[in-house]
Formats: structure tokens, sequence, C-alpha cells
């Protein structure tokens, strides 16, 4: 038996990056997975990648935005008419842009809270709501909520105040969903990626790389897929007594 094998899961950001690696990983081992962020392009590429040479199709794109509260709600219906239950739940959108406190205006301190920390927030309750009923009809299923904070949650960056404090954000609030969720027999719990490459830090960007590699003690940056092991490590039934921890994936980052 896999261990994604009958698991439902719903993975926000899956249109690329850490979030694509880690819906490719979870349908590899069995699970059903509902692709989820708001560009349909991205989505229905990476659904066709998992559905293609398959019997059955195990890959639903759903085109929402997370910070929309109206939004979050047309993805809990769709999951509830097409599925009936969610067992896994993988709280990855996220992004910044780099500017200092001074260069910031509230409304852009704003639009990095609502995406990074209030939308974990938001599908966590909705989508949370869906798993504890599942969890009422079917006690014995492994649930598990996994949120994607950042080593900036940990070791704020100079340029990225408003996201450094919103991972930081994440992380206790992963704690605080981790004793409200355990009364429904769901895990909560939060990993915090060092420097991985994805849009967000693309080789191209030559000098950052050399800065990074340089305060990295193994030298190199992530990928997304060595994220993806730790996601499908602690969403999976192997991790059965973890819950509300923050897992470093940062190749020693924080050791420099
Ligand atoms: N790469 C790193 O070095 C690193 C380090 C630490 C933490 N992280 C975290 O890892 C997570 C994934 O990032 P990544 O590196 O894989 O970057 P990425 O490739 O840019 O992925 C982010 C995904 O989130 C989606 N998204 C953005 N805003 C959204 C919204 N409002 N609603 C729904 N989906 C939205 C994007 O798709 P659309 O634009 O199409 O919606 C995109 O597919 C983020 O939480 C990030 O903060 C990354």
């Amino acid at each position: 038996m896999t261990r994604f094998e009958n698991a439902i899961a719903v993975v926000t950001g899956a249109g690329s990056g850490i979030g694509e690696a880690t819906v490719k990983r979870l349908a590899s081992e069995g699970a059903k997975v509902i692709l989820v962020g708001r560009t349909v392009s991205k989505l229905e590429k990476v659904a066709s990648d998992i559905n293609n040479n398959r019997n059955e199709k195990v890959a639903f794109p759903f085109a929402c935005d997370v910070t929309s509260e109206k939004e979050v709600e047309n993805l809990v219906d769709y999951v509830k008419t097409e599925f009936e239950d969610v067992t896994v739940l993988i709280n990855n959108a996220g992004g910044l842009y780099n500017s200092t406190i001074q260069e910031t205006s509230i409304e852009k301190w704003e639009e990095i809270q609502n995406l990074n920390v209030n939308s974990v927030f938001l599908v966590s309750k909705k989508i949370g709501k869906v798993m504890m009923d599942g969890s009422s009809k079917n006690p014995n299923v492994n649930r598990s909520i996994l949120n994607v904070a950042s080593l900036s949650g940990h070791k704020p960056g100079a340029i990225f105040p408003h996201y450094s404090a919103a991972k930081a954000s994440v992380i206790n609030l992963t704690k605080a969903m981790a004793f409200e969720y355990s009364r429904s027999g769901i895990r909560v719990n939060s990993i915090s990626p060092g420097f991985v490459e994805t849009a967000m830090v693309d080789k191209g960007k030559e000098k950052l790389v050399k800065i990074i590699n340089k305060k990295t003690t193994m030298k190199r940056l992530g990928q997304p897929e060595e994220v993806a092991n730790a996601i499908a490590f602690l969403s999976s039934k192997e991790a059965s007594y973890i819950t509300g921890i923050d897992m470093l994936v940062d190749g020693g980052y924080m050791l420099t």
C-alpha cells in the first residue's frame, strides 16, 4: 500500500515550484490531488503531466485566489460535491517582493499578510471544517494540514520585512491550529524552506545565488522536490505522532 492511497489532497499554489513538485509527489504515491491557484493554464499543465498515461484521472485543477473568502467558499463547495472529504491540506501559496519598511505602504503590507498568512487562516478554517466533518464520520484516517512557512520566519530578511513577519505568523498559527485541530484527529505542522530554485529564486539571478550559496552550509540552492519530500513525510501517516512542529528544509542555512 502506498503512503497516500485513498488520500484526497488540496494543495494551494500548485501551478509551479514547490506546489507543483508536491502534487506530483502525492499523486505518485496514490493521492487524488486538487490543484489550487489563480492561473488556470499553469494548473492544467501540471494536472495533465500527472494524468497522462494513467487509466484514472487523479489530478483536478481548480482556479481560486486563496485571499478571497468567496473563492475559497467556491473551492469548499467543489470539493464537497466532487470528493465529499479532504484528508490532506497543503497551504503552499505565497510570495513576496523586495521593499524595506520605509518603502512599504500599508496597502502593500496588507497584501503580503493576506497572501502569506491570512490565506492560511482562511483556507484552514473552511477546508478544515470539511476535514473535521470527515473525521467524525471516518475517525481512523490520516488527516494533516501542512503550512509552507519560510526560513525568513526564523531569520528575517532586511529587504522583505512584510514577508518575514507573515511567515513568522504562519509558524505560530500552525502551533495554535495544532491544539485546536488535534481534537478532530488532524495534525498540523509547518515547514520552513531555505532558498529553493523556483520562480522566487531562479538561477538567472547570479549575484543573489552566489550570496545564498556562500551562506548555506550545503553550498547550493534546494530543489522543489527536496521540499516536497519533507511535505510528503509530514503529511503522511509515517508522521502520525508529529503535530505542532516547524521543520527547516534549508541546507543548513540556519547554522551559519
Ligand atoms: N522558493 C523559495 O526559496 C522559498 C523559500 C521559503 C519559502 N517559500 C515558500 O514556498 C511557497 C511556494 O513558493 P515557490 O517558491 O514554489 O514559488 P512559486 O513558484 O512562485 O509558487 C507560488 C504559487 O502560489 C500561487 N499563488 C500566488 N498567489 C496566489 C493566490 N492569491 N491564490 C492562489 N494561489 C496563489 C502562484 O500561482 P498563481 O500566481 O497562478 O496564483 C504560484 O503557483 C510560498 O509560500 C513561498 O513563500 C519559498
